[in-house]
């Protein structure tokens, strides 16, 4: 089951396979700005600490760029872990 360990706070959060990790900390009762759901605006991001994170969907260079992929930046509209 993929999980979803949230910084500071270490809470664990268990996704149903293929769920984003947008969709997973809201059903868990976490809220945070965010913008399209879709993966066009880049407010959803976040940092990812450890793990690995894939993308069913394209993502635009111009919203996540491949330095901040590089660099460990996930946006989690569209992030399946
Ligand atoms: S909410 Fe717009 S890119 Fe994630």
């Amino acid at each position: 089951m993929p999980t979803v360990t949230v910084c500071p706070t270490g809470e664990a959060i268990y996704l149903a396979p293929d769920e984003t990790v947008l969709s997973g900390l809201y059903a868990a009762g976490f809220a945070y700005a965010i913008g399209c759901r879709r993966g066009g605006c880049g407010i959803c991001k976040v940092d990812l600490v450890s793990g690995r994170v894939a993308y069913n969907r394209t993502i635009a260079e111009t919203v996540l760029t491949a330095d901040e992929r590089a660099a460990g930046t996930c946006l989690t509209c569209r992030a399946v872990p």
